[in-house]
């Protein structure tokens, strides 16, 4: 496997949601990914980012693009420094939120759906990072 190009991005306010979604728009439409498959992609990115931001105090996003063989990949990390996650199996429950009101809990199990490679390591009071990769 090697890495064809990697980027980085901060996400500490909406605006930057916004821009993490384009950037993995653009960068899934250079690695050739199906129309719905890259959806799924800048779906999981909205609800990642969001997290990144809200829970995590900010953070960044890193891309890379990955050739392996026939196939292409868009790998993106989502750290953040923040509390980090006390109970993984908890908070990936459908429809677990900590949050008091408008979240829904589905933010982070929706992602791990839409994606083919889901990986989220995370230390209370260090912080957390998820990476999600989606293969053409
Ligand atoms: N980066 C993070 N740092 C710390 N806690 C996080 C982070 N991401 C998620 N969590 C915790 O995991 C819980 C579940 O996240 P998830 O995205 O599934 O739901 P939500 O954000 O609460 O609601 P929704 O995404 O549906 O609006 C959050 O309520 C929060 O407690
Ligand atoms: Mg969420």
């Amino acid at each position: 496997m090697t890495v064809r190009s990697s980027g980085s991005q901060p996400i500490q306010i909406e605006q930057d949601v916004v821009l993490a979604r384009q950037t993995a728009r653009k960068l899934a439409q250079e690695c050739g990914m199906r129309l719905i498959d890259l959806t799924k992609l800048v779906t999981a990115v909205s609800e990642l980012a969001r997290n990144t931001m809200v829970y995590g105090g900010g953070g960044d996003m890193d891309w890379q693009i990955l050739d392996e063989n026939a196939r292409t990949g868009l790998r993106l990390v989502f750290r953040d420094e923040g509390p980090g996650i006390p109970d993984i199996k908890l908070a990936m429950t459908d429809g677990w939120t900590s949050g008091s009101g408008l979240g829904l809990g589905l933010g982070l199990t929706g992602a791990k759906r839409l994606v083919e490679e889901f990986e989220l390591e995370t230390e209370p009071g260090k912080g957390t990072r998820i990476t999600i990769t989606r293969w053409t």
